[in-house]
Formats: structure tokens, C-alpha cells, sequence
């Protein structure tokens, strides 16, 4: 009888731990709305959604292992990640040459980019859903002013450390000004992660609730001007 009731128990464990565990996934799921347009076809054909699906997980994985979010509260509470293929008109939101975009744990991708990328699109697309998804899960500095190019530049930064950085990139230690944004501002942050392993993980965190260029003095004890110098001068700049 005993023994009956310990397997009942561990049944009703089991039930529980799933039903927890099931609670806290986030949902994954992608789709093409351009099937049929040659950009769509070669979506089909050459990344697909299943293969998107399970880029958007494990770039998701690789983007909390990069802040260093190992528990669930640190995380921006996001219960699903959706990806859309799509066509996006030339013009379209005043826009032009957008490869795709991230809205409220949507990614958008254009149809018309995948059509015509010369080159290894799965690898490209592959790279721009990791910046994209970065989007999702980081901070993004309350919408301070400033805050922008260092969004744009963290996403970069976890594209290049997922080593999907593309040709057309400029190479370490090129670039004009610390908030160009996008690469330039990631191999920066790179430079700066490697003085101060993890300093990408805390510079997130403390986007949480505001930016500021402070923020490099207080982890780095040096300036953002100073270290961009410092960088340059590494690179023989
Ligand atoms: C979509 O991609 C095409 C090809 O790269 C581009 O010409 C077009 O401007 C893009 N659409 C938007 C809205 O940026």
C-alpha cells in the first residue's frame, strides 16, 4: 500500500515539475508570410522555419549566457519570440535597405533582403537573428538619450561573439567614434570586454533603468573618450 502512495506522489512530482517548467519556456515559433515570392522560396529553401526556430532558442540561450543572466528574474520577463518573413516595399515606415527589425518580441525580416543577398544568406540571416534577438532580451537604457548606439552596438557585439560578424564589417580598431554604432561600437565594446571580462553582462544590467556615459568610468575606472583613444592606439590609430 505504501509503496503505492510513493509512486502516486512521484507521479503527482512529475506532473508538477512539468507543469512548472512548462510555465516558464518561452515559446519560439516562426513563419514565412512571404511563401511564394522568390524571396520567400529562397527562405524555403536555404534557412526554413524550423531552422529558425531553433536559432532563435539557442541565440536566446547564447544572449543570457552573455549577460550572465543565469536565473530567470534576471531576464526581461518575455514569454514568447516570434519571427516573421515577410515582404517590406522599399519605402515603407520612410525606410530603405532594412534587412529586418525587432518590435515587442517580434523579429521582421525582409523577404526582398534574402532575395537578393549575394553570398551565404542562411549564414547572414543566421546573424542578423542574433542581433535582432539581442534586441528582445536586452535593456535598453529607459530610452535615454544615448542609450540608441549602444542598443544597436550590443546587438552587433553578441552577433560577433556568436561568430556570425559579416565581410562587409569594419575590421578592430576602424571606425571614427566610439558611438558610430552597429560594428563600430562592437568591437569597441569588445576592446572593453576584454579589459573587464563581463563588462558587456554589467553594462546591460545597469541599462535596466537609465544610460549614461558615466556608466564606462564607474566599470572601467577610465572615460568612454579615454578608452576609445586607448583602443585606437592599440590598433596603431
Ligand atoms: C527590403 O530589402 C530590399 C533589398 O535589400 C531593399 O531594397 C528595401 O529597401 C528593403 N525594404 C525596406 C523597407 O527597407
Amino acid at each position: 500500500m505504501a509503496y503505492h502512495y510513493e509512486m502516486l506522489f512521484f507521479l503527482y512530482y512529475l506532473i508538477g515539475l512539468s507543469a512548472l517548467q512548462g510555465l516558464n519556456a518561452v515559446e519560439y515559433q516562426a513563419f514565412n508570410y512571404a511563401s511564394g515570392t522568390t524571396g520567400g522560396t529562397r527562405f524555403d529553401t536555404q534557412i526554413g522555419v524550423e531552422y529558425s526556430r531553433e536559432k532563435l532558442k539557442s541565440a536566446s540561450e547564447f544572449i543570457w549566457q552573455t549577460f550572465r543572466q543565469t536565473s530567470e528574474t534576471e531576464r526581461k520577463s518575455v514569454q514568447s519570440v516570434s519571427l516573421f518573413v515577410e515582404t517590406m516595399a522599399d519605402g515603407m515606415n520612410g525606410w530603405h535597405g532594412v534587412p529586418a527589425y525587432a518590435v515587442n518580441n517580434e523579429i521582421h525580416v525582409n523577404a526582398t533582403y534574402i532575395e537578393v543577398y549575394k553570398g551565404d544568406v542562411n549564414r547572414e540571416i543566421t546573424g542578423i537573428l542574433y542581433h535582432e534577438v539581442t534586441h528582445v532580451w536586452q535593456w535598453d537604457g529607459n530610452g535615454q538619450p544615448g542609450a540608441g548606439v549602444l542598443i544597436e552596438g550590443v546587438a552587433d557585439f553578441i552577433r560577433l561573439k556568436a561568430g556570425y560578424a559579416p565581410s562587409h564589417w569594419v575590421k578592430p580598431g576602424e571606425g571614427n567614434s566610439w558611438d558610430q554604432g552597429y560594428d563600430v561600437t562592437a568591437h569597441f565594446l569588445d576592446y572593453c570586454d576584454g579589459l573587464k571580462n563581463g563588462f558587456v553582462a554589467e553594462l546591460n544590467a545597469k541599462m535596466k533603468t537609465a544610460y549614461s556615459a558615466q556608466f564606462f568610468v564607474e566599470l572601467l575606472g577610465k572615460t568612454v573618450d579615454q578608452l576609445w583613444a586607448d583602443y585606437k592606439a592599440k590598433y596603431g590609430n
